[in-house]
């Protein structure tokens, strides 16, 4: 099965991707992530993007698809995909809509995680997550069970995003709405687009992401 969350920054895609990986061996392809170790390799790819990030904006169609191209072409995305960040852009979608078609697989579902605007900004400037293996927690939602223990690895070093302050929130909540919400009608009269309700708590998400999957 092969799925896309869509949502605003902090609807909680990353968080219900972890868990969809782990709990049903789907394979989460977040681009942000992508973006973000490419930064810290020093790649050519991390180069271009490194301040379009930290300002908040969309880094060029050309270099996401083609990033994501070679990522579906990868044996593990046959067992089913969660697309995190992608696509964002109308022309991001007409492409990812190419991919499929030419190695034959479709496209499931596309989840909208719906939420109010005016909580985004707590939840962003508080997040963290671990250094070694990526896990996500919130400073007020989601806190590691032991303090200063990462619950997945163990591993006791932290990390917070660059681009995860007020500031650059707000150029990215414009980029969402002027660029990616425009997708949500695209999807929506093909059938595929599912709502779920992102303010609910994160157990509820999951639930009602699975009722969604489970009715494919
Ligand atoms: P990206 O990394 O994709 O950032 P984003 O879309 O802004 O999304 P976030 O990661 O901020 O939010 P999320 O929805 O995953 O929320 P999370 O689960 O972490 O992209 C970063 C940048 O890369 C972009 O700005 C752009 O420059 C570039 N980029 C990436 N893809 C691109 C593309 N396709 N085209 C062009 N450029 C691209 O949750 C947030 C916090 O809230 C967490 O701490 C979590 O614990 C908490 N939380 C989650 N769910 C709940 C809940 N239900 N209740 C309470 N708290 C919750």
């Amino acid at each position: 099965m092969n799925i896309i969350l869509l949502g605003p920054p902090g609807a909680g895609k990353g968080t219900q991707a972890q868990r969809l990986q782990q709990e049903r061996g789907m394979v989460q392809l977040s681009t942000g992530d992508m973006l973000r170790a490419a930064v810290a390799s020093g790649s050519d790819l991390g180069k271009k993007a490194k301040g379009i990030m930290e300002r908040g904006e969309l880094v060029s169609d050309e270099l996401m698809v083609g990033l994501i191209e070679d990522r579906i072409a990868q044996p593990d995305c046959a067992k089913g995909f969660i697309l995190d960040g992608f696509p964002r852009t109308q022309a991001q979608a007409e492409a990812l809509d190419r991919m499929l078609t030419a190695s034959g697989a479709k496209l499931d579902r596309v989840v909208e995680m719906e939420v109010d605007e005016a909580a985004l900004t707590e939840r962003i400037v508080g997040r963290f997550s671990c250094a070694k293996c990526g896990a996500g927690y919130h400073d007020k939602f989601k806190q590691p069970k032991v303090e200063g223990v990462c619950d997945v690895c163990g591993n006791k070093e932290f990390t917070r995003r660059k681009d995860d302050n007020a500031e650059t929130v707000k150029t990215r909540m414009a980029a969402y709405r002027a660029q990616t919400e425009p997708l949500l009608p695209y999807y929506g009269t093909r059938g595929v687009l599912r709502k779920v309700d992102g303010m609910a708590p994160m157990d509820t998400v999951y639930r009602q992401i699975s009722a969604i999957l489970a009715g494919t």
